[in-house]
């Protein structure tokens, strides 16, 4: 499937921010939030509806509400970063835990951690991973996550390298991804270019 890049100045400006090597932790938080607001919004515009009635106090209105329940999975541990986001708009949500760390020196990412929720059959479930780099960890975990049978799956990420996007789509071609940036290419270290460096280093200042 083709990547959906969020096309919104607003998008634009925190990304930016985001960006920039002297944003220190706090307000790198605070902008992953914001950005992931957004690509939640974006990503989630195809969720079904269920009608529903509820009275104003003027008279009856037939509204809809939403249908089933989502799943999160946020890849550890920068996805955490994008977690309270989706808990303040869908507080139903039920979360499951991937931990997948990558190798410095290689670049490959192995699990140490997997955490889904029992009742995953058929829900749409949200990937969380804020840098699709080489897109190895992000198709390890979607390939753990259909095993444990989930519905449609949404990747979303902040910043996506076009080597991340083609591997998803060669091993995933199902999923949906979104991003709110789509940038040039990977260095030799498997970094992300122009890209923002190490986004759990820089979420939890541990640079
Ligand atoms: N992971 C990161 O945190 N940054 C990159 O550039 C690539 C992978």
């Amino acid at each position: 499937m083709p990547i959906t890049v969020l096309d919104h100045p607003l998008a634009a400006h925190y990304l930016t921010l985001l960006r920039d090597k002297s944003t220190e932790p706090a307000k790198f938080r605070t902008l992953t939030k914001k950005l992931t607001l957004l690509l939640i919004v974006e990503a989630t515009r195809g969720l079904t509806t269920v009608p529903a009635t509820v009275e104003t106090p003027m008279e009856a209105y037939s509204g809809r509400k939403l249908g089933g329940g989502l799943i999160a999975v946020p890849i550890l541990r920068a996805g955490l970063g994008m977690l309270d986001p989706l808990l303040e708009l869908f507080p139903d949500v039920s979360v499951g835990y991937i931990g997948l760390e990558r190798d410095h020196a290689t670049a490959v990412a192995a699990s140490y951690y997997a955490k889904l929720p029992p009742k995953i059959g058929g829900r749409t479930t949200l990937v969380l991973d804020p840098m699709l780099a080489t897109g190895g960890s992000a198709s390890n975990a979607i390939a753990r996550i259909k095993e444990a049978g989930a519905g449609p799956i949404l990747m979303l990420s902040i910043v996506a390298a076009p080597e991340g996007v083609a591997r998803l789509n060669e091993d995933h071609p199902d999923v949906a991804v979104f991003s709110a940036g789509l940038d040039r290419e990977l260095n030799d270290r498997k970094y992300i270019l122009p890209g923002l460096g190490d986004f759990g280093d820089r979420l939890y200042g541990t640079e």
